[in-house]
């Protein structure tokens, strides 16, 4: 049995690498960007680790064919639902974002504690305090620096999956109704506007290129002498 990652302790500070997230409902495009950004930062030298949610441990990706299964004859209440996202979300804090930004990495996750209380709270309507005090137990105080909101209209999103995996569901999620995903979408944006420092919203009906130059450009104004040293 491997060893559990119990020695990290999520209360104490985050060390000195840049935590970037990425959030949106699908189609939004976060994971094309979220490689744009890894292959520029790359090239400038700068360590970079990237990781999705759910996923990037071996428990996590476990965890995500779990959540993406369609073939359930009683699918997953909301309850077991999101404890299944923490689940996965507390052993990537642990085995893989902590370390690595104590040692100096920019992280870039796609999807983090935000996925939560979009998905599971304001369109799965759990309890919006609830979830946070659950996500609190997951990542301690390793909230992100910095988070990405690819904001797209809903019935946008629901043509660009279609086009991508054509008219079957690529997981359980994608088979959700447009109003699941306009709840989605609302509860993005409510968390973009309690939180306006750490959110940039950001329109992912531009095309791709512009969306990426527009988070470098924001990335290097503020984390200027990281990014600009390279
Ligand atoms: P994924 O294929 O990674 O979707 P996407 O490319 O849109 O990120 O599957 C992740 C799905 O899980 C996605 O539909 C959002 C959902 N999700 C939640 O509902 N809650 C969460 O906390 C997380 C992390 C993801």
């Amino acid at each position: 049995m491997p060893e559990a990652h119990k020695s990290l302790d999520t209360s104490t500070e985050m060390g000195n690498g840049i935590f970037i997230t990425f959030e949106g409902s699908e189609g939004a495009g976060k994971s094309t960007q979220v490689r744009l950004l890894t292959e520029h930062l790359r090239k400038t030298g700068l360590p970079v680790l990237t990781l999705r949610e759910p996923g990037g441990t071996e428990l996590g990706e476990e965890i995500r064919t779990l959540v993406r299964r369609v073939d359930f004859a009683e699918a997953p209440c909301a309850e077991a639902e999101l404890l299944l996202f923490l689940a996965s979300r507390a052993q990537l804090v642990r085995e893989e974002i902590l370390p690595a930004l104590h040692n100096g990495m920019v992280v870039i996750c796609d999807r983090y504690c935000d996925s939560s209380i979009a998905y599971q709270g304001a369109a799965r309507s759990l309890s919006l305090e609830q979830i946070g005090s659950i996500n609190a137990f997951a990542i301690g105080k390793c909230v992100p620096d910095i988070t990405f909101l690819l904001d797209l209209d809903p019935l946008e999103g629901l043509r660009r999956i279609r086009l991508r995996h054509g008219s079957e569901a690529d997981d359980r999620m994608e088979r959700e109704s447009v109003a699941f995903f306009e709840k989605v979408r609302n509860g993005y944006r409510k968390l973009a506007q309690v939180e306006p420092a750490r959110f940039v919203i950001l329109d992912a009906h531009k095309p791709v290129e512009m969306v990426h130059e527009k988070i470098y450009d924001l990335l290097c104004q503020r984390f200027g002498t990281t990014f600009k040293n390279h």
